[in-house]
């Protein structure tokens, strides 16, 4: 949802911005800028689209010479992708350029009130209020008007700042967006992501809510809003600059599905000691837990569709009620949320509007919150009573493969450690956590199963319209299925509760309609069977998805996807991965851009 990037150094500031937002291009893609500071002022270049029209505008930056600036990749709210839309937007006295990721949600109030005062507005956005504020109130010192601008701004942002008078100066403030500044060697940076920094500093400073920047190519300070400095630590990125690149993958969402062995690996291995889960994050939990009477999962997207699979193990081990409530809805309910509540929190990328937004209302009414996210120092793991990080490594692929299998992969451990700890009768531990340790082998191996999937996908990909069934867990991975199938290849994809087509959706199958009947759990593999033959009987083309050697699915469906056998308690990290890579061989089939689907951004900072 946007992306910001800032640099100040020795060397030449536009091909740095210009490779930062291709690194960040993957949170918003309709249009592009860059603002470099020489000594002749500001010069700004801009396009509508990708990063790829940017470079080839400026010649890859040559043809805006100077040591520091500021560049965005836009994912557009307010205002369409046009080029006068696009940031950075300048002031009216060309002093100031800035970028901005987020919200400002009382931008048309300020915009009057700025238009009465004789400011001249070149785009709708909302940003272009913020300009104009510190234009308004920069009086020679320009923290000090940022500082004054910001009290009047309502809402979210990371704002990236430059100005005539401070020549290679870089300015950065946040608020609920992420910022994060990198520390070279005579360069300095700052970034909404640190895809963006890797290539050239593993040095990062995580900004908090309400902190000030100044960065010079030698210093690097930061500030409160009462004008503090403040002391910051200075983290380590700990992967390099090959997680973040596509390592001779045609695209970034095929390396991420290939990359699940590992990367459910480095989820799980820390986490098992002598045969049992422990998870050093929990330490006072245990405690908590006394006084919970029920979990309550909320998330967005492939996040929540992984608590709908996570919930049964969690019920079944953890012998805990558990809710699942999209975040976006769990906001407006008057939740029944109380201080007996474990509410678990799933996010990728720990930035989702809505979810931090259910997180916070569900912690003014007293519950305790556990976040399963993936980047590290990101605002939810930061406002959670604890925070499990998914250690997946970067997800760059809009549509979240390895990011969804290590959120099941923690609800999984996680289900084990609350059996652990309740002490559940009749639940083998023991059994759970080898079978958890077996996912790695698992997932390569329903990855090994599916050469023919390519194929498949040249069967389906014209067909406007597919169904997705499952019953239980594979239910859950039909409704993740489907998600993919839509998100990347732009065709209407369903899921239904197998047992559920008959009150209604099987009125719209007819002859030659593709259903994909997800089919893995033993305990109700007849059941489902019953069901593929209903659509078959009504002239459905079926392609399910089973355990390998099961023989009574073999007959009935038109074409087969194969997992191998596994408890169905944790299959559906198994189970979704030929269905991954049905969806993305769809994709490609129809020529569609599967790293960056239209409409969509990986973060979504807007409600
Ligand atoms: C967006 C992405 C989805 C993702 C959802 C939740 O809609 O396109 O792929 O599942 O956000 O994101 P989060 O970072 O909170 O897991």
């Amino acid at each position: 949802m946007c992306g910001i990037v800032g640099f100040t150094g020795t060397g030449e500031a536009a091909p740095v911005l210009l490779d930062g937002l291709k690194k960040l291009e993957y949170r918003g893609y309709d249009s592009a800028g860059i603002a470099v500071m020489n000594d002749s002022g500001i010069n700004v270049s801009k396009v509508t689209g990708r990063i790829a029209g940017l470079c080839e505008k400026t010649d890859n930056g040559a043809k805006t010479p100077g040591t520091s600036g500021i560049g965005h990749t836009r994912w557009a709210t307010h205002g369409a992708p046009t080029e006068e839309n696009a940031h950075p937007h300048l002031s009216n006295d060309g002093k100031f350029a800035i970028v901005h990721n987020g919200i400002i949600e009382n931008f048309s109030s300020l915009r009057e009130e700025l238009k009465s005062r004789g400011y001249v507005f070149e785009s709708e956005t909302d940003t272009e209020v913020i300009v104009h504020l510190i234009e308004m109130y920069y009086k020679g010192n320009v923290r000090e008007a940022l500082v004054k601008t910001t009290n009047r701004l309502r809402g979210s942002y990371a704002l990236g700042v430059i100005c005539t008078d401070e020549p290679g100066k870089i300015f950065a403030v946040r608020e609920s967006s992420p910022l994060i500044l990198g520390v070279g060697v005579g360069d300095n940076y700052f970034a909404s992501d640190v895809t963006a920094l890797v290539a050239y500093t593993r040095n990062a400073v995580y900004m908090e809510d309400g902190e000030y920047a100044e960065l010079t190519n030698d210093t690097v300070k930061v500030y409160d809003c009462t004008g503090q400095e403040l002391e910051k630590e200075v983290s380590r990125i700990t992967w390099d600059v090959q997680a973040a690149e596509k390592g001779g993958y045609e695209h970034f969402m095929l390396k991420e599905i290939m990359e699940q062995p590992a990367a459910l690996k480095a989820t799980i291995e820390p986490r098992v000691r002598d045969g049992k889960i422990v998870f050093d994050e929990l330490k006072d939990l245990p405690d908590v837990l006394k006084n919970i009477r029920k979990i309550v999962i909320t998330a967005c997207g492939s996040a929540y569709y992984a608590g709908c699979a996570g919930k049964y193990a969690l019920e079944s081990l953890g012998r805990i009620p558990v809710e699942t409530e999209l975040a976006s809805e769990l906001r407006y309910n008057n939740p029944l949320i109380d201080e007996h509540t474990l509410l678990i929190v799933i996010s990728q990328s720990g930035e989702t509007a809505d979810t931090i937004a259910a997180m916070k209302e569900s912690k003014s009414r007293g519950a305790h919150v556990l976040a399963i996210v993936n980047v590290v120092g990101s605002t939810i793991a930061k406002l959670a009573d604890h925070t499990i990080y998914t250690w997946a490594g970067p997800e760059i692929a809009v549509a979240t493969t390895k990011g969804y299998t290590t959120q099941l992969s923690v609800l999984y451990m996680l289900s084990i450690w609350f059996a652990q700890t309740l002490g559940t009768k009749d639940v083998d531990t023991g059994y759970y956590v080898n079978l958890l340790k077996s996912l790695p082998r698992l997932i390569q191996q329903s990855i090994d199963m599916n050469p023919s999937v390519s194929g498949l996908a040249r069967k389906y990909h014209s067909n406007r319209s597919l169904f997705f069934i499952g019953r239980n867990t594979d239910y859950a991975v039909a409704l993740e299925g489907a998600l993919k199938m839509k998100e990347i290849s732009y065709l209407h994809a369903e899921s239904y509760a197998a047992g559920e087509l008959k009150h209604g959706t099987i009125a719209l199958i007819e002859e030659h309609q593709p259903v994909i009947a997800v089919c893995c759990n033993e305990r109700l593999i007849e059941k489902t069977l019953s069901n593929i033959i209903e659509v078959k009987a009504r002239g459905a083309k079926v392609l399910a998805l089973t355990i390998s050697g099961n023989k009574k699915i073999v007959p009935v469906a038109d074409d087969l996807l194969f997992i191998p056998p596994v408890d169905e308690l944790f299959s559906a990290a198994v189970e979704i991965v030929p269905l991954q890579l049905l969806a993305y061989y769809v994709a490609k089939e129809n020529g569609c851009d599967i790293d960056k689907p239209k409409n969509l951004a990986k973060s979504v900072t807007v409600e």
